[in-house]
């Protein structure tokens, strides 16, 4: 039977345990790590295609997204802390829906952390090139800074790449040392982001918010006066885009290995952190719509640089620089999460068999899985190198929204099959919350482009045709071993 091939969880914890990880984080470390991961490209760049796409209503898209997100971290919070073990969506569906679903999410989830390290390495590096523009005054060109697929093409995104690898070799050194600077460059962005709004917010002015919100609510496709490329718009679409800006608190999950007591202290990281960057994104897209305007087709949005060149605008050129040296410095933090949490779920995959056994080989001096994380530094920067920001984010989103609608209803059938298991986290109004939360999924889906959506239909027929030519037969379960 094709959905036949359940996990029980008794297996997974018990399999964890055998061929586990070192247990080194805190709850502290946990939040460093859930908000290392979430601000990044999203709030530095992104800002400018959902201005783009929605104009000064792009508040409201912050809004909806953060909706989903809190709603989905809800949902995450409960199965992790029931299933600590690495793995996160991927893991839950094993243990729910059986393994071919558990394979197209943990397939999915390539796209959520592999893509979205590609895609903030090709943030910073338009924040990398912006800066060295200005403080050197080079002309850098367009060549070897933008891949092919670029609204303005390039031949390849070099820094990116460069940046991508960096962070790779940083993981293959070991988690400890990982998440230590992590917690530094954390610092850094948050005080960037402070500065931002300590000189955005004063500079607001209530004619930046009109008209409000000139594409309309639901996504749309249009032609984009400025490229001539046809674009998705809309308010929706926005919140389907900036989306991306959330991701990454649930890369908290995938260290529950890693983590002392995750029962209690996974649930602190994925909601605190999501909290305080929520609380952080709402001012600042407020402060950068207000200080400069938000009209699809200005100058906001076209920048790929968004709140460096709000500052710059607004006459503090110095700070737009130190905005852009902190993000120069800490975005790669989010890149060694999304690689990280990558990594993390490929290892379980191949401890279940599903994957060739040397993923979970650990190295023998460092201890971290080399094999796999060479694998992924090397996926992530070959699409950092061809593909521009923005449509690597979109369809990183496709992937995610996957992920959570599974989470979402993932938690309402454990709470069926298996009630009295212990649930040190349990999400409140649980029949309310996990049907918003899957709805919200389905709907932001719907909200991309026809092309995302196009992508994430044939990376899943891959997955697809992988699983049945290699994996369904080398399944530990299928096999009889777990
Ligand atoms: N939320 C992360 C970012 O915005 C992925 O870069």
């Amino acid at each position: 039977m094709i959905f036949g091939r359940v996990k029980p969880l008794d297996a997974i914890l018990a399999t964890a345990e055998k061929k586990s990880l070192t247990r080194t984080l805190g709850a502290f470390q946990l939040t460093m790590l859930g908000i290392g991961a979430i601000i990044g490209t999203g709030i530095f760049v992104l800002t400018a295609e959902a201005a783009n796409k929605a104009g000064p209503a792009m508040m409201i898209s912050f809004v909806i997204a953060a909706v989903v997100c809190g709603l989905a971290a809800l949902c995450y919070s409960e199965l992790a802390s029931m299933v600590p073990v690495s793995g996160s969506a991927y893991t839950y569906s094993y243990a729910t829906f059986g393994e071919i679903i558990a394979w197209i999410v943990g397939w999915a989830l390539v796209l959520e952390y592999a893509i979205a390290a590609s895609a903030v390495s090709v943030g910073w590096s338009g924040y990398m090139v912006g800066l060295v523009e200005n403080i050197f005054a080079i002309e850098v060109g367009n060549d070897f800074v933008a891949g092919p697929f670029d609204a303005n093409p390039g031949i390849i995104n070099v820094p990116a790449m460069l940046i991508a690898l960096l962070c790779m070799a940083l993981l293959l050194i070991g988690t400890k040392e990982s998440a230590r600077f992590n917690a530094i460059l954390v610092a850094i962005k948050v005080s960037a982001l402070m500065l931002f709004l300590v000189l955005a917010l004063p500079a607001m002015n209530a004619e930046n918010f009109q008209p409000f919100s000139p594409n309309g609510f639901f996504a749309k496709e249009v032609v984009d006066p400025i490229t001539n490329n046809m674009v998705t718009v809309g308010v929706a679409a926005a919140a389907a885009s900036i989306f991306f800006a959330y991701v990454g608190f649930d890369a908290v999950s995938t260290a529950a290995e890693e983590t002392i007591n995750p029962q209690r202290n996974i649930p602190i990281g994925l909601i605190g952190s999501l909290a305080i960057c929520t609380i952080i994104y709402m001012l600042v897209a407020a402060g950068a719509t207000g200080a400069v305007g938000a009209q699809p087709g200005g100058e906001l949005s076209q920048s790929k640089e968004a709140l460096a060149f709000v500052l710059n605008e607004i006459g503090h050129g110095w700070a737009g620089k130190l905005v852009a040296i902190s993000a120069a410095i800490a975005l790669p933090s989010v890149i060694l999460m999304m690689m990280f949490g990558q990594t993390r779920i490929f290892f379980v995959m191949a401890r279940d068999g599903l994957l060739p056994d040397v993923f979970s080989k650990l190295h023998p001096k460092y201890g971290t899985p080399h094999v796999v994380t060479l694998c992924t530094g090397i996926f992530v920067a070959l699409f950092a190198a061809l593909f521009p920001v923005g449509k690597l984010a979109d369809i990183s989103n496709s992937g995610t929204l996957f992920a959570f609608f599974t989470v979402a209803v993932g938690v309402m059938i454990l709470r069926r099959t298996n009630p009295d298991r212990p649930r040190p986290f349990r999400t409140p109004l649980y029949f309310l919350v996990c049907p918003l939360a899957a709805a919200g999924c389905v709907f932001l889906f719907f909200q991309l482009s026809g092309y995302t959506e196009l992508m994430f239909l044939g990376w899943t027929t891959i997955g697809l045709v992988v699983y049945f030519l290699y994996s369904r037969r080398r399944s530990h379960v299928g096999q009889g071993i777990a």
